[in-house]
C-alpha cells in the first residue's frame, strides 16, 4: 500500500504508469465502510492501478457541526484498503494541499441539477463537491472514476461536471450497499444509537412500499403516502421526499412508460441526517 500526501508525489508516482494501463479513481472522505469497499473492489477489478482519495472536504459542508463530527479513522481505513489490494495508491492530502491559501469553492451551473433536493437543503454543497472532484479528476486523470448511487444526485452532478468541463473520464455509478436490515451504509450510521439504527430500517421499507404503490398511483399520491408514514413515526423526521425522472432529476408531471423514475428521501434520526433513494421502475 502506497500512502501519498502531496500532489507532487502523486504526479510522480502516476507518471510511472504505462500509457496503456487503465487507471481508476475512487474519491472518498474516509470512515470507510462496506459501501465504499464495494466501489474500491470494483475499481480494482476493472483497472491496472487504483487511487483511493481520503479527504474530508470542508467546502461541501454547509453545517459546521457536521464537519466537526465527521469521523477521522485513517488507520482503520488503511486496513480496509489493504485487505482489498496491497497495490492501491492512497491519497490523503491536507486541506492546504488541495486548497492552497483559499478554502473556497467554484460556482458551477449544473443546469438545475444542483437546485433540488440536497442542493435545496444544503446551500453550496454541490459547489463544494464539484470543486474537489474537478480538482481530483484533473490531478489524477483517471480513465474511470467510481461513485455510489447512495448519493444519486451527486452522481448525476459529477457526470454533468465532466461534460461541462470536458474531462475525459468514464463515470461509473455503483449500486447502494445496505446493512442487513436495509439501512444504506453511511459513516453517519455510526452516530446512531443501536435502537434507532434498527428503527432507521423504516426508511428503506417505506421506499420499497413506495415503489410498489408507484406501479398504480401517481407521484403525488405516493409522496403524500410516504409523508404520512413518517408523520406517524415517533423517531424519524422527514425532511423531504421527491419523485423525479432519474437522470434529469426533474419532477414527474405525468408518468410516461419510456421514462425512468426514482424516489429520494432525507430523514433526521437523533439529529443525524440520513439520505436514501430507490429506482421506481
Ligand atoms: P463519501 O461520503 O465518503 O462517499 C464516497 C463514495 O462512496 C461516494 O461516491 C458515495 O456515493 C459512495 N457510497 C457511500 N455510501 C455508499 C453505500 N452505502 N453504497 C454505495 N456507495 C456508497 O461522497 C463523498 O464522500 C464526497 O462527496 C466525495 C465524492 C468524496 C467528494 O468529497
Amino acid at each position: 500500500m502506497l500512502l501519498i500526501k502531496t500532489r507532487e508525489h502523486l504526479i510522480e508516482r502516476l507518471a510511472t504508469l504505462e500509457k496503456n494501463e487503465c487507471l481508476g479513481l475512487v474519491p472518498t472522505m474516509g470512515a470507510l465502510h462496506i459501501g465504499h469497499a464495494a466501489l474500491v473492489n470494483r475499481a480494482v477489478e476493472e483497472n491496472n492501478a487504483v487511487v483511493v482519495s481520503i479527504f474530508v472536504n470542508p467546502t461541501q459542508f454547509n453545517n459546521s457541526d457536521d464537519l466537526d463530527k465527521y469521523p477521522l479513522t485513517l488507520k482503520a481505513d488503511l486496513e480496509v484498503l489493504e485487505k482489498i489490494s496491497k497495490d492501491i495508491i492512497v491519497f490523503t492530502p491536507s486541506i492546504e494541499e488541495m486548497y492552497h491559501d483559499e478554502i473556497k469553492s467554484t460556482n458551477y451551473d449544473f443546469g438545475g441539477l444542483e437546485h433540488v433536493m440536497e442542493g435545496a437543503f444544503r446551500t453550496g454543497h454541490f459547489d463544494g463537491v464539484g470543486t474537489i472532484v474537478e480538482s481530483l479528476l484533473t490531478l489524477v486523470k483517471p480513465d474511470k472514476a467510481y461513485f455510489g448511487e447512495k448519493d444519486f444526485q451527486q452522481l448525476q452532478i459529477i457526470k454533468k461536471l465532466t461534460e461541462i468541463r470536458n474531462i475525459p473520464v468514464t463515470i461509473i455509478g455503483c449500486p447502494i450497499v445496505r446493512e442487513a436490515n436495509g439501512l444504506a451504509y453511511s459513516s453517519r450510521n455510526e452516530r446512531l444509537s443501536k435502537n434507532i439504527r434498527n428503527e432507521a430500517s423504516f426508511i428503506y421499507k417505506t421506499l420499497k412500499s413506495a415503489k410498489n404503490l408507484f406501479g398504480t398511483e401517481s407521484a403525488m399520491i405516493v409522496k403524500d403516502w410516504v409523508t404520512n408514514q413518517f408523520e406517524q413515526h415517533p423517531e424519524l423526521k422527514l425532511e423531504y421526499v421527491e419523485i423525479t425522472q432519474a437522470n434529469t432529476l426533474k419532477p414527474v408531471v405525468k408518468k410516461q412508460k419510456n421514462k425512468k423514475y426514482r424516489a429520494f428521501i432525507a430523514v433526521y434520526a437523533e439529529g443525524v441526517r440520513l439520505i436514501d433513494n430507490i429506482a421506481l421502475n
